[in-house]
């Protein structure tokens, strides 16, 4: 029985968690932290530019750009599979959270 209830609960929180922890800049951003660094302090694949200290409207116009395929490097492909998955609320507050650190 108890084993039960922790799967339940599993369930149940996996359930909640999509739309509320996407809209969360800090948990957002940690889909970016394995390329980006934890404080955004690296060069992304060796390619991208130092994130950490831009304001969040240049975050938003680069995720934006990348989503609409209009801005982006080499590796442009690679981050539009990143921001796909983020809605409009998302991006901003990820940029927040980024502008911040
Ligand atoms: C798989 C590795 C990877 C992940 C995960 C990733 N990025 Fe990137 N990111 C890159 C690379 C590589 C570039 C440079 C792409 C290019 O050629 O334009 C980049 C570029 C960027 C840029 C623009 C910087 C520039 O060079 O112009 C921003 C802003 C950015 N990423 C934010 C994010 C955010 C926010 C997330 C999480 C939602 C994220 N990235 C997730 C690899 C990644």
């Amino acid at each position: 029985m108890k084993k039960f209830s922790g799967i339940l609960f599993a369930a149940c929180a996996f359930t909640f968690s999509s739309p509320m922890v996407m809209a969360d800049g800090a948990a957002a951003f940690q889909t970016c932290v394995e390329c980006h660094g934890a404080n955004a302090e690296k060069v992304a694949m060796g390619k991208s530019q130092v994130i950490k200290g831009w304001p969040a409207t240049q975050i938003v116009d680069a995720l934006n750009g990348y989503k609409a395929g209009t801005y982006g490097g080499p590796l442009k492909a690679l981050m539009k599979v990143q921001v796909d998955k983020l809605d409009d609320a998302s991006v901003q507050a990820v940029a927040d959270y980024i502008s911040g650190l």
